[in-house]
């Protein structure tokens, strides 16, 4: 470890379960952070990049999920990533900038020079060391990680203008109605602890505002925030877009890979880029098919150690298989997520799917979807003990758990 002033802690927001509805139905399963993107929990890649933070002290998870849910997980990547990582629960949600107030004291325990602020539930390489250099050279309290998305999908997020030459953040509106910029906020922030006095700030306007006797017109007019309790602050709305234009957040843009995960079709184009990733960072993760009992492999796939794999399957590209699956002889599997005990029979298809916690797929059957990440219904999603029986084709459709599908279905959601 360097000198004090040199450390650096990281903090990711998991949220909690009511935010992790549009993650139906595997979120009834799992807490989203913990769902396997590339074979690894989604939390996992953002806490495998902070490695590559020099002088990292600690990683912080806050959310509200219960403290059991995350306890195995943190026990053992702490012991594998050789810092301790650690798993704060809020009594109820704070925001993602009052969830960071409200665990301070611990977070400022090391004494950092800088505080890393990640989303979860976004997909990126996380250029963190880089990102830290640039907040360094800018001298503000704040760098924000912005990319360049299309002018048609900018107003889901954050849209912000920033100074070509400084990098300054010069305008800031969260999820605006009318378009601004297709430079949006990534969710992964890096801050000086002065973050914490500017959230106190807004803290206690709120809290002097909730004394007035009388709402002024002013007031009346902004029902967004009118009713937060005054330990509810959001980081876009509250601390980024009153900030901006007052030299002290900037921007670092990535050019590399940026998705946000909100759906669980989304989830599937993302572990096919860590998939992806994994040939520069971690290649043994990757089956290789050499072995002489081992199935075709293309592309990019993951194959748990203990998940059996018949010779004469052929897995890829864009596959991950949990532990304890069984794929069996001449299955075709293309672009999906194979959940831990799931049984897929002999010359049963899966292509653009994600098939549930110990769900079995008949011999001959095939699950499939058109693999639109963005539609509705483009990947198809079986729950957890779905029953597809033998030779039932299901497509561009969602299952819910412990259903048993004997007929074809098709452009369906099963409840
Ligand atoms: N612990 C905790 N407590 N986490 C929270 C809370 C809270 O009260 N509220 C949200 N989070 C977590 C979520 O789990 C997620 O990881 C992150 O904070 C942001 O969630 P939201 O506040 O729901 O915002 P969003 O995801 O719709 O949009 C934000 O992220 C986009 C990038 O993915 C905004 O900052 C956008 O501007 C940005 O583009």
């Amino acid at each position: 470890m360097g000198i004090t002033e040199e450390r650096v802690v990281a903090v990711i927001m998991v949220g909690g379960p009511t935010k992790g509805t549009r993650f139906r139905p595997l979120s009834l399963n799992i807490p989203k952070p913990l769902f396997p993107l590339a074979g690894q929990p989604m939390v996992h890649h953002p806490i495998s990049a902070c490695k590559r933070i020099p002088n990292l002290a600690q990683v912080y998870l806050i959310g509200f999920y219960e403290e059991r849910d995350f306890a195995l997980y943190t026990s053992s990547i702490s012991s594998e990533l050789k810092v301790p990582v650690r798993y704060l629960k809020e009594d109820k949600p704070h925001g993602s900038a009052g969830g960071l107030y409200n665990f301070r004291d611990l977070i400022m325990e090391d004494s950092p020079s800088h505080i890393f602020l990640l989303n979860c539930d976004v997909c990126s390489s996380f250029p963190l060391p880089e990102m830290l250099d640039a907040h360094k050279r800018y001298g503000g309290m704040g760098t924000i990680l912005v990319v360049k998305v299309s002018a048609e999908t900018a107003n889901e997020f954050g849209e912000l203008v920033a100074d070509p030459i400084t990098n300054e953040l010069l305008h800031y509106t969260e999820k605006p109605e009318t378009f601004v910029s297709d430079r949006i906020n990534c969710g992964v922030y890096i801050f000086t602890p002065d973050v914490f006095t500017a959230i106190q700030g807004i803290s206690t306007q709120r809290k002097d505002r909730a004394n007035l006797r009388r709402v002024s017109s002013f007031e009346a007019l902004q029902p967004d925030t009118r009713n937060l309790p005054s330990d509810f602050v959001r980081l876009d709305q509250d601390i980024l877009s009153p900030l901006a234009g007052k030299k002290q957040l900037y921007v670092y843009e990535t050019k590399d890979f940026w998705e946000q995960i909100k759906t669980p079709g989304m989830s599937l184009k993302c572990s096919s880029l860590y998939l992806a990733q994994f040939r520069h960072t971690s290649p043994h993760l990757l089956a290789n098919g050499d072995g002489i009992n081992s199935a075709s492999i293309i592309g990019d796939v993951y194959i748990h150690p203990s998940a059996k794999v018949h010779p004469s399957a052929k897995i890829g590209p864009n596959v991950s298989i949990s532990a304890n699956a069984r794929i069996g002889a001449g299955a075709r599997l293309i672009s999906c997520i194979i959940l831990d005990g799931v049984e897929i029979k002999e010359n049963a298809v899966v292509i653009h799917a994600i098939v549930g916690w110990k769900s079995s797929i008949g011999k001959w059957a095939r699950v499939q979807a058109s693999g639109d990440y963005n539609a509705k219904l483009g990947v198809t999603i079986l729950g957890e003990s779905v029953t597809v029986e033998d030779e039932v084709v299901v497509v561009n459709s969602i299952v819910l758990p412990h259903k048993t599908l004997n007929v074809g279905v098709q452009d369906e959601i099963l409840l």
